[in-house]
């Protein structure tokens, strides 16, 4: 009988556990409209406005342990707050709380279009820093946060990087699956334009490696709106096969 209310105690305990960690407060369920929204940020003016939300460049579950087959520029927003600073530099600890740990940035950079040096990490309107915060730290319940590195290349850099990937042989099937999980969230089909322009277009280019080596280094360094990727979202090997898929695209013309 002892055993078995023990037995109760623990079960209770467990299923409190579990009622415990799916709610969710108000604040966070917010902040969770938000990182979908892809009008947050926007105006009706559509040229101030990209498209994106946050959930078109960041995960909000931990993609080491539960991958979606999806690559993504941003990592995921799992462990927030613990990394009590950002990769931007304009992030700093003072304004990370102000900041929403540094989506204060990506606020304006990306689904306002607002250029770098223009920035004000802590524009995002406070009750909005809040609720993205509250829905980081209910999203990281018990979870760690992933290795963070800032991404991209100098330009110069980024050209050597180029070369090295143009020395590669790529495999087009592979390509267009790696195209299709890193490239196509923002591009579209590469003979049409999404939010960012068409890859392939109805002619050729008169200089097919030449457009190679810009995709390539343009991928390491990032460019506007566009985030860069390293080797550690896509390798090089990666790179050569997205690369082929675009040559082979261009051959059947
Ligand atoms: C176009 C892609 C893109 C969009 C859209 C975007 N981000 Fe980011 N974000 C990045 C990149 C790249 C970084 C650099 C650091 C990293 O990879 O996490 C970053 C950094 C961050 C960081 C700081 C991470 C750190 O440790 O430095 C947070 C928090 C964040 N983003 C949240 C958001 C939120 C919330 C939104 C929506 C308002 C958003 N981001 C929109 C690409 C994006
Ligand atoms: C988060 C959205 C996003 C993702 C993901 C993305 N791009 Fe882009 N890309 C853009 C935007 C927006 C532009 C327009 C210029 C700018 O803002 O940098 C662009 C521009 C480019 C350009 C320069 C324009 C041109 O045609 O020469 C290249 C090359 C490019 N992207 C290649 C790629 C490749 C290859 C991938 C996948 C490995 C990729 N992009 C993934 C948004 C994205």
């Amino acid at each position: 009988m002892r055993q078995l209310s023990f037995l109760g105690f623990i079960l209770s305990l467990t299923v409190f556990g579990t009622v415990a960690k799916s709610e969710i407060s108000s604040q966070a369920q917010l902040g969770r409209e938000l990182f979908h929204d892809p009008s947050f940020g926007g105006t009706i003016d559509s040229n101030k406005a990209s498209g994106m939300s946050c959930a078109t460049c960041h995960a909000d579950f931990d993609e080491g342990k539960e991958p979606d087959g999806q690559i993504r520029t941003g990592h995921s927003i799992i462990g927030v707050r613990d990394r009590g600073k950002s990769q931007w530099a304009k992030v700093t600890s003072a304004i990370f709380e102000r900041a929403a740990g540094g989506a204060g940035f990506c606020y304006q950079r990306f689904l306002q279009r607002i250029p770098e040096r223009k920035i004000d990490p802590s524009a995002i309107p406070e009750d909005q820093a809040e609720a993205l915060m509250a829905y980081f730290d209910y999203v990281s319940i018990g979870k760690k946060s992933p290795k963070v590195k800032l991404q991209g290349l100098s330009k110069d850099a980024s050209k050597i990087a180029a070369d090295q990937i143009l020395k590669i042989n790529g495999n087009a099937k592979n390509g267009w699956k790696i195209y299709a999980k890193a490239c196509a969230s923002c591009h579209a089909k590469p003979k049409r334009g999404g939010i960012g322009p068409q890859m392939v277009k109805s002619r050729p280019p008169a200089n097919l490696q030449k457009r190679l080596h810009k995709i390539a280094s343009y991928v390491r360094a990032g460019g506007f709106t566009m985030p860069a990727m390293g080797v550690e979202k896509l390798s090089d090997q990666a790179m050569a096969d997205i690369l082929a898929f675009f040559s082979n695209l261009n051959k059947r013309k």
